[in-house]
């Protein structure tokens, strides 16, 4: 009782009251129980004053890529000296206008991106911009958004550069990843951390949103009221720091379609091409724009027209920006799915932290990659989560019917004849009260795929229930917006079994005493790899590589059979 009076207390004093009070509670209580429960009310405590918080702050996915979209046509991408003093530089810029933001990175030098506080800015920045004088005559003279600062005159010495910060563009490594879980004090927080450590920054995504704008200009030469937006793991809530930029390019927002015409008089209308099919003019479009990409983009390279993919996409690297970029167009149902994947991330802390636990596990130990092949993407691997959550005795988040069920008339989207309509309104939401910790989840999702009937049951999320599959793929994921279609359609029998056999060793691990939390085992923080950490040691020493540690671990079905005996001895 008296607990709870101090907690209500500290509620108002903020989050860090709050921290403070669930300390002490914590203490009080270990000292009584022994046991990590603490660690996982606080998990809950923190989770319920987020999602409070989250409630009243939410903006819809298409207002926020309206309002970075926009962010991002008023900003330049600007390669800067080694020698760079950023209080002259700033000066500098600043004579074209106000600055909003400006932050620097470091890949193969150093880059700022500058967000003016007007876009006419942009254009008094490019009036004092020269093209370059030597090898005039080699230059394609394309002005864009991506400038190079030069130092003239007496070399400055660079007196605010000790202060300069640069802001990380890519994720600590692994192993480096392990040693920071291990030192943590429950599976829970251990989740957070990770996805603190890996999830976009602010900086990368503004990064990211200025490179569609680049590539909008480029496209603008021949479509001027085009957009370019990113879509995928970039603005879906899920993204890593270094995932790859999918891009789209949309022609719909091209205006005149659907244009009321006068009942009497005249009417213009444009005289067009017309070609054999809708896949034929995208291909055509994204052909051409990627010559241009190829000829006229400053800093695009290797780029690539893969035009008979299902989705035709060019693919090239934007070097000042060190992401890999997939350019497609017409590709609306792919940006539903981004949207309902940052739905669902918005919805519960847990989704996004999940997400990251797993999709993390599940590269380290090869269950995806980044090499197109059998194995399951990224995508796959989130709506399987999805559908897991969906499935709890307390369903943690709603199926995508349900979500349908209470759209309003302007969330109706119909794309290609497939109904892809969902609610875009957070606040009309239901929350149904489910309070399992993430760590509690996380055993539970291997437990789950460990046993699932892949072999006769589909993994749908639209009803949020297992169905009888329709073919004989391995593995069936049904599309959201396009249920004849199996979005894991490129899975092979070999890393399913993989996946499951993972999922099936993981689990057990995650039962081992030395795997528990160090409070649980009765010690102070573990130095070595522990819970979550231990998850993503590599299962085998890879050949050829001297001097790593790694741990030897049973197979999964020898693990459960002496997990069985253990239980039998005990029992
Ligand atoms: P990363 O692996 O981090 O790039 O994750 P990602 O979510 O960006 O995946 P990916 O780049 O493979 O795909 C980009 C987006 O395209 C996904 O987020 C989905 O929205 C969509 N997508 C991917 N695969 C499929 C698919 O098979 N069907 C449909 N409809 N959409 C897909
Ligand atoms: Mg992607």
């Amino acid at each position: 009782m008296s607990s709870s009076i101090s907690l209500c207390r500290l509620h108002m004093g903020g989050r860090s009251g709050l921290e403070k009070c669930f300390k002490k509670l914590n203490a009080r209580i270990q000292r009584r129980l022994g046991t990590n429960v603490v660690a996982a009310r606080r998990e809950h405590l923190t989770k319920d004053v987020t999602l409070t918080e989250q409630r009243a702050e939410y903006r819809s996915f298409e207002a926020v890529q309206a309002e970075r979209l926009e962010q991002a046509e008023r900003s330049v991408l600007i390669g800067c000296p080694n020698n760079l003093n950023e209080k002259k530089v700033l000066a500098y810029l600043s004579r074209h206008g106000d600055i909003n933001k400006c932050f620097f990175y470091e890949n193969y030098g150093i880059y700022a991106v500058v967000e003016y506080a007007d876009k006419g800015s942009i254009a008094s920045l490019h009036e004092g911009t020269a093209i370059p004088s030597v090898d005039h005559e080699s230059m394609v003279p394309f002005k864009s958004r991506l400038l190079s600062l030069r130092s003239l005159g007496p070399v400055e010495p660079p007196n605010s550069k000790a202060g300069l910060q640069f802001q990380p563009q890519t994720t600590i490594p692994v192993n480096l990843l392990v040693q920071k879980l291990s030192g943590e004090e429950s599976i829970g927080q251990q989740i957070t951390t990770l996805r603190e450590a890996y999830q976009l920054t602010e900086e990368n995504i503004r990064l990211r949103f200025l490179v569609c704008s680049l590539l909008k200009d480029i496209a603008a030469a021949y479509f001027p009221e085009c957009t370019v937006r990113p879509f995928g793991s970039s603005v879906n809530g899920l993204g890593k720091l270094g995932c790859d930029l999918d891009m789209f390019l949309d022609l719909n927002v091209i205006g005149g379609r659907n244009m009321a015409l006068p009942k009497a008089g005249f009417s213009l209308e444009y005289q067009m091409k017309q070609d054999n099919s809708e896949r034929a003019v995208t291909q055509n479009i994204l052909s051409v724009i990627g010559d241009c990409v190829n000829h006229f983009g400053a800093g695009c390279v290797g780029v690539m027209k893969i035009l008979n993919a299902r989705c035709p996409l060019i693919r090239f690297a934007h070097q000042p920006s060190d992401f890999q970029c997939d350019l497609t167009a017409n590709n609306r149902v792919a940006m539903k799915c981004t949207e309902l994947l940052y739905l669902y991330g918005e919805l519960d802390q847990r989704v996004r932290s999940l997400a990251f636990a797993v999709r993390c596990w599940a590269r380290v130990h090869g269950i995806t990659s980044s090499i197109p092949g059998a194995w399951i993407t990224n995508f796959s691997l989130t709506v399987m989560l999805l559908f897991f959550l969906q499935r709890r005795s307390t369903p943690i988040i709603p199926t995508l019917d349900d979500l349908r069920d209470v759209a309003g008339p302007t969330d109706r989207s119909v794309i290609e004849g497939n109904d892809c309509t969902f609610v875009s309104d957070f606040t009309k939401i239901r929350h149904q009260g489910n309070t399992e910790t993430s760590e509690q989840l996380l055993y539970d999702f291997f437990e789950f795929y460990g046993t699932f009937a892949f072999d006769r049951m589909s993994i749908n999320i639209r009803k949020g229930k297992e169905q009888n599959k329709p073919e004989g793929a391995p593995l069936h994921i049904q599309n959201p917006f396009e249920p004849s279609l199996n979005i894991s359609k490129n899975v092979d029998v070999k890393q399913l079994g993989r996946f499951v056999t993972l999922c099936q060793e993981s689990s057990w691990l995650l039962q081992q005493a030395e795997n528990k939390a160090p409070q649980a085992a009765g010690g102070a923080a573990k130095a070595t790899p522990w819970g979550l950490a231990s998850l993503l040691l590599p299962s085998q020493e890879p050949k050829g590589i001297k001097g790593r540690k790694t741990r030897k671990r049973e197979p999964a079905s020898e693990g459960i059979k002496s997990l069985l005996e253990s239980l039998k001895k005990t029992s």
